[in-house]
């Protein structure tokens, strides 16, 4: 057995200066100009890896090549006039940074039996080898392996010879462990070595049951972060078991295991506190929006409607949504209402009072108290059946208000948790907190988090991407490849994965070379496209298509039956793109798969639960309605870009605005200054009500389609979903003949110099129902009156 020497840590105290400090420090993002002494930003890098700033010039955040973390911290302030860790008491410059290989931990101490090597600390992909001593019976994991971000893969090995009435609850890598008896109402206490952060319980104690009470331990560093597959796996196997085990006579199996049900009669309260503050960055708070938004999305996807409150802080908290409120059942209204919500509700208090927002999840549950003593409830729901579940995201270091602890032992007062062991209450509460980034205290938000047998109620992800990434696979590994208007929205995610139902079409004709289009896949079996793309005379095995990575073959093209192109030469208008739709029957289905996904087609059941409305009550007027209705109706197409760096082609989504109702006029009237309408003398005339216009200036300047983007789906987002309810067709103004694919990363939203009449026409889905409930009637989609 290893001996160290390891002193219990007591809990840091904040001074009053440090919170002077974060407060300046998050004032400093709207204030630049205010900070005394500037900080060189040479003197800043980062030997092996480089630095982004969070706070231009006055914090910033290293970053290194995988399998290495920041030396000596990972986020630097600018302290009158040095560099320094904020976590450094002593606040001492900070020199020479540099990217520093990640290690495992050593085992400080295994009972009962020997592993090896022996070795003070541990290289990514070594391997620890463990074997008990004759009478001890090896649980967990023989072999370990030391994974990338620094944890050890398996289970806690531990060696036991079953004398206890628990079984021997072992000692993490990492960790010592007080106490060797392990009989009822014995109690086993961990300590961490110096530089690791306890996660999960600190005491355990054998209960009656033979379970131990809490969760295991775990001793970690300050540069591991969980994985977004880590993450997922483990929250929502908690989070199942949560909703799973409201039904305690259900016998589960595996498969079944990842649909979250609620016995009847039993509800759920889930409240979403969200730290506001140090998210100062309006684009990190909107990330912040869409991670919650996502997990909404994921738990509606499941059997369950859930209550939801949800609350942002700062230095103050801000109900969004109360679990009282009649609507917070409905997922749309919910996710309508955090969209809404703005970051500047925030901007001048930016504080971290956590202690605030947990009090207004209490205050919540006593609200709804009242109502349901009111509406003569006994016993009330909130106490008996209801089961509460507090996800706090929190990127900051709480700095106001004070330890926010007792609040959650007032909130497992409230509910009679705990009180008396004959009554096991503990199922009605989980409190689930995800620290992101380095400016979390582990230990200190530890204390929050419940602990319970085999599930893990603390996660430290490195950014909120990683959430993202986390809730999006959550939603992948479920039946969700048959759901539409699905795609990965994460910045790393590949062009496919973001737009996974693009598909581009090529037309090869002998001795003219080959044709460019777009469309979207629709189904398994078919692609939605613009029937202009193909001439009289192509035949389907001249057209190739690719979805995602892979090549298929068409078996049939049909266009829509009413598209004559010249129909009207005997006007002098040679071109006439009425009904410019057509479909593309593959040859065989297509796998669907993350990067192949079908787009949602409006007056379909499918789009019905991409809007979470009810079906089948909802109508396909109720689509047009909700998407539609307003005047100016933003809407979204996808266009090859160039990679800045890599000059390869990439793609990106451009927002133009429809013009509706009052606006419509304006913009079709442009029509006629298309070359090839001069002999128009009515706009009408090829303008028909199959139309959509985007373009112009007004209201804001439009991105214009290019050639190359015909036959490409015209997108409304929608709640994370996206649905089709155009058909690029043509344009007034060739606006991207001379110039190449703007770069994917430039910021600016629009080609320059178009004019003000450079107008797209688009077909309307709505307005070819009839064709396409005929056309795709065998494929599933289930049509809406
Ligand atoms: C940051 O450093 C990595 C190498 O560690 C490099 O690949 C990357 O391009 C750098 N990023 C920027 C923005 O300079
Ligand atoms: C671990 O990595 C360091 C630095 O890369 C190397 O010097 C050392 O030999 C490695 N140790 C083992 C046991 O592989
Ligand atoms: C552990 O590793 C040893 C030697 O490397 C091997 O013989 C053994 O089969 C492994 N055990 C397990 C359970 O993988
Ligand atoms: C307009 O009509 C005139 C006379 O019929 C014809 O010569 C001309 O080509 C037409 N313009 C276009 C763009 O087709």
């Amino acid at each position: 057995m290893e001996e160290t020497k390891d002193q219990p840590k007591g809990e840091p105290e904040m001074q009053l200066h440090d919170q002077l400090f974060y407060i300046f420090l998050a004032l400093g993002a709207f204030f630049t100009g205010v900070a005394d002494a500037v900080c060189d930003p040479k003197a800043a890098i980062i030997l092996g890896g480089n630095f982004t700033w969070l706070v231009e010039g006055i914090q910033l955040k290293y970053e290194c090549p995988d399998g290495k973390y920041p030396y000596p911290a990972e986020v630097l302030s600018c302290y009158r006039g040095s560099w320094i860790n904020m976590q450094d008491s002593l606040k001492k410059p900070v020199r020479r940074s540099q990217c520093r290989d990640i290690r495992c931990p050593r085992p400080l101490e295994f009972e009962n039996g020997l592993y090896e090597p022996r070795q003070p600390y541990y290289n990514i992909s070594q391997e620890l080898t463990f074997e008990c001593y004759q009478g001890y019976t090896l649980r967990g994991s023989q072999n370990r392996t030391c994974l990338p971000n620094g944890k050890w893969s398996g289970q806690t090995t531990i060696c036991d010879d079953g004398a206890g009435r628990c079984p021997n609850p072992g000692v993490p890598i990492g960790a010592r462990k007080d106490g060797t008896r392990y009989r009822i109402e014995d109690r086993v206490r961990y300590y961490c070595d110096n530089k690791l952060a306890l996660m999960g319980s600190k005491y355990r104690v054998c209960q009656e049951s033979g379970a131990w009470t809490g969760s295991e331990p775990e001793c970690r560093s300050p540069f591991t972060y969980d994985t977004p597959e880590e993450v997922s796996s483990k929250f929502i196997g908690s989070l199942t078991e949560v909703a799973e085990s409201s039904d305690p006579d259900k016998i589960v199996s595996d498969t079944e295991k990842r649909r979250i049900k609620i016995s009847p009669g039993g509800s759920m309260n889930i409240y979403i506190v969200l730290d506001a503050s140090q998210s100062v960055g309006k684009q990190k708070f909107n990330e912040a929006k869409d991670v919650i938004s996502k997990l909404i999305e994921k738990v509606s996807s499941y059997d369950v409607t859930p209550n939801y409150g949800i609350i942002t802080f700062a230095t103050n908290p801000k109900v969004i949504v109360s679990t009282t409120d009649p609507d917070s059942s409905k997922a749309f209204f919910v996710i309508d209402e955090l969209e809404k919500l703005q970051h500047a509700d925030h901007l001048l208090k930016p504080g971290t009072n956590l202690k605030a927002g947990l009090t207004s999840v209490y205050e919540m549950m006593v609200n709804q108290q009242e109502d349901e003593r009111h509406r003569g409830l006994d016993p009330l729901p909130i106490i008996s059946t209801t089961r509460h579940v507090i996800i706090l995201l929190t990127d900051g270091n709480y700095n106001m208000g004070g330890d926010p602890s007792p609040v959650i032992r007032q909130i497992r007062e409230f509910l009679h948790i705990g009180r008396n062991r004959a009554e096991h209450r503990e199922d009605y509460l989980d409190v689930y907190v995800f620290g992101i980034g380095n400016l979390v205290n582990i230990e200190k938000v530890n204390e929050l988090a419940s602990k319970k047998n085999g599930e893990q109620h603390i996660f430290k992800l490195k950014e909120i991407e990683d959430l993202q990434k986390a809730f999006d696979e959550m939603i992948d590994e479920s039946e969700a490849f048959s759901m539409c208007g699905l795609a990965k929205e994460y910045e790393s995610a590949d062009n496919e994965e973001k737009n996974p139902w693009l598909v581009s079409i090529s037309i090869l004709r002998s001795g003219r070379g080959t044709e460019a289009c777009k469309g979207a896949l629709v189904s398994e079996k078919y692609i939605l496209t613009a029937a202009h793309c193909f001439t009289i005379d192509d035949r389907a095995d001249q057209i190739t298509v690719k979805i995602g990575k892979k090549n298929m073959e068409v078996a049939s093209l049909k266009s829509h039956p009413q598209y004559t192109v010249g129909k009207l030469r005997n006007l002098g208008i040679p071109e006439f793109y009425d009904y410019d739709v057509a479909l593309l029957e593959l040859k065989e289905k297509i796998t669907l798969n993350s990067q192949a996904r079908a787009i949602c087609l409006p007056c379909t059941a499918g789009t019905t639960r991409a809007l979470r409305r009810p079906h089948p009550q909802t109508t396909c007027r109720d689509h047009e309605e909700e998407l539609m209705a307003v005047g100016i109706v933003k809407a979204l197409f996808v266009t090859p870009c160039r990679d800045k760096y890599t000059s390869t082609r990439g793609l990106r989504r451009r927002t133009v605005r429809i013009k509706n109702n009052d606006k419509k006029q304006s913009c079709e009237a442009d029509a006629i200054k298309a070359k090839q309408y001069e002999n128009v003398t009515d706009v009408s005339q090829v303008v028909t009500e199959r139309f959509l216009c985007t373009g112009g200036t007004e209201p804001e300047v439009d991105p214009n389609t290019c050639k190359g983007d015909s036959g490409g789906p015209l997108i409304i987002a929608k709640r994370m979903r996206y649905i089709q309810v155009g058909v690029i067709s043509w344009g007034v103004v060739e606006v991207c003949k001379s110039t190449p694919p703007m770069e994917c990363q430039s910021d600016k939203e629009f080609q320059e110099h178009a004019p003000s009449h450079a107008r797209d026409f688009h077909i309307s889905i709505f307005k070819v129902l009839p064709w396409l409930r005929e056309e795709l009637r065998d494929e599933g989609l289930d049509f809406l009156n």
